[in-house]
């Protein structure tokens, strides 16, 4: 039976959209729902679009209580039956409480070659510090931010001029590819890393 995914996000969704339109054939998963913490988030629209279940949590009402905001998370996590949650572009910080639970079933992609660069400004930081090379990487998700067993990583160079956006859309392109490629091999069970190119 295939696996059912969860997609988290707060944005555009470009990063679902990869994972969403590889999930066919042959392939171990399918998307179950998709979830964000924005209600006007792009993704939403597409997904419910596409016929996906869709959530929205919207974490201000919560005022910072993350606890409480992770239980409403949870809550309108369990009727979707979700093997796998993908985090791709969710910009909120999940505790420990939320995490151990899912621990070895929960991926996220990062915009950085990790260990460098965790946390948000990637690719400012990167161009700050004189990289000249930059990536990102696909890990499962930790308590710890940013942390936890590398599952892939795609490399990109970094090119006289680049600013932050330049960089940013070379490396998302590569997102696109890694993403969906870690997502089929974890799906069937296998955890060893992927590295592009
Ligand atoms: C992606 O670049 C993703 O790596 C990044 O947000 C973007 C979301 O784009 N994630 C983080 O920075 C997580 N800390 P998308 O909504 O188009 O997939």
């Amino acid at each position: 039976m295939s696996k059912r995914v969860a997609i988290f996000l707060s944005g555009g969704g470009s990063n679902m959209r990869a994972l969403v339109r590889s999930m066919t054939g042959d392939h171990p998963a399918r998307p179950a729902l998709v979830l964000s913490n924005v209600a006007g988030a792009g993704g939403i629209a597409w997904a419910g679009a596409e016929g996906i279940a869709t959530e929205v949590v919207d974490h201000r009402p919560f005022r910072g209580d993350r606890a409480a905001f992770e239980a409403a998370l949870a809550e309108r996590l369990a009727p979707h039956a979700v093997d796998i949650i993908c985090l791709a572009g969710f910009m909120r910080v999940l505790t420990a409480g939320f995490v151990t639970p899912w621990r070895g079933r929960m991926l996220n992609i990062h915009p950085s070659l990790l260990p460098r660069y965790r946390g948000l400004d990637t690719h400012a930081r990167a161009l700050a510090a004189g990289e000249t090379e930059a990536g990102c990487t696909v890990h499962e998700v930790t308590p710890a931010l940013d942390d936890g067993p590398i599952l892939g990583q795609a490399r990109v160079p970094v090119l006289p001029g680049d600013t932050a956006r330049s960089l940013a859309a070379r490396v998302l392109e590569q997102e696109h590819v890694l993403y969906p490629l870690v997502l089929r091999r974890f799906a069937e069970g296998d955890r060893r890393p992927v590295m592009l190119p």
